[in-house]
């Protein structure tokens, strides 16, 4: 029987339990990883993934990794390591390491999908208050200030009070944030979440949110049922390819008739989403990863 490893920091979350749901209503057997359960064994050539003494290397063809989550700098790198090692070892990891750190990384993300020609608010990056300062209005009067590792709308503000963007922005710098800035997009306060399984939008809707410009569900964001039409399924499509996503949550914002990407979740939930549609999500996940076996 083929096992399915599920790498989750909480194997009783939402989205795992829903994996998991998934994984066996297709007569699999999920195998659930925890970072915490896991063991590097390096001993010169020889290499082992230890978990419950099983060395995954050798029983696993194929992980689903769920959110790496909030971590320090040893973390952030040792748990995207131990993907790529998974992965040099032989294992199908969706997403994988690369993929996750492209998506993680707005900065690396925007300069991607603007490079291949998808649309994206005009935006500056910098280590210098003072530099970023004087460019200011090239993003016009409103300015989205954006932490560069995202966290569910949390944190982003919006202003246009010059003293006020520019006190923030010097205390950002004085702890070493990144400063990255955007132009605030004109828009009906919802966005658009496409959900996209290797080159398929399996579902998508409009998020809104009354009460906010961020759209996110976890700021009050209402998920409405929406067809996507071709350009959103091609711009979703596009981006989570470019960032090697197979699997993604694409946050598209309409502003003035125009469509924009404003990131890819690489690692993204769909408990909203499931709610206003009947197709099964975590089931669409676990067919994509049973003919990414087959291939
Ligand atoms: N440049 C922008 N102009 C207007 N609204 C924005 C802009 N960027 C983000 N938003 C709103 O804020 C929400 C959160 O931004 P996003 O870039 O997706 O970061 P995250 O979800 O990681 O916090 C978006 O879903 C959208 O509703
Ligand atoms: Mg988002």
């Amino acid at each position: 029987m083929e096992i399915i490893g599920i790498l989750t920091r909480d194997p009783y979350g939402w989205a795992s339990t829903q994996l998991i749901l998934g994984v066996r209503k297709y007569g699999l057997r999920p195998f659930i990883i925890r970072y915490k359960d896991v063991l590097v064994e390096i001993f010169g050539n020889s290499r082992k993934i230890m978990v419950n003494d099983i060395n995954i290397l050798e029983e696993l063809d194929v992980v689903i990794v769920r959110p790496i989550g909030r971590s320090s700098l040893d973390q952030a790198l040792y748990r995207v390591g131990l993907l790529y090692m998974m992965e040099d070892g032989g294992i199908i990891v969706i997403n994988k390491a690369s993929a996750i750190e492209k998506a993680v990384d707005k900065y690396r993300s925007l300069h991607i999908l603007s490079g291949n020609g998808v649309p994206t608010p005009k935006t500056l990056v910098s280590e210098n208050p003072n530099i970023i300062f004087r460019y200011l209005d090239r993003l016009g009067e409103n300015i989205v200030i954006k932490p560069m590792f995202g966290s569910r709308g949390l944190g982003s503000t919006m202003l246009s009070d010059r003293d006020s963007i520019w006190r923030i922005l010097q205390a950002l710098a004085y702890n070493r944030n990144v400063l990255y800035l955007q132009e605030y997009l004109r828009h009906e306060y919802r966005d658009i979440r496409a959900f996209v399984i290797g080159d398929r939008v399996v579902a998508c809707m409009y998020r809104e949110n009354p009460m906010s410009w961020k759209s996110n569900i976890s700021r009050g964001g209402i998920p409405k049922p929406m067809k996507p039409d071709s350009e959103i399924i091609e711009l979703a499509v596009k981006s989570a390819d470019l960032l090697g996503c197979e699997i993604a949550g694409v946050d598209i914002l309409e502003s003035d008739g125009n469509r924009y990407v404003l990131e890819v979740n690489s690692q993204p939930t769909w408990k909203g989403l499931q709610s206003i549609t009947k197709i099964n999500i975590a089931e669409e996940i676990i067919k994509y990863v049973l003919s990414r076996l087959k291939r």
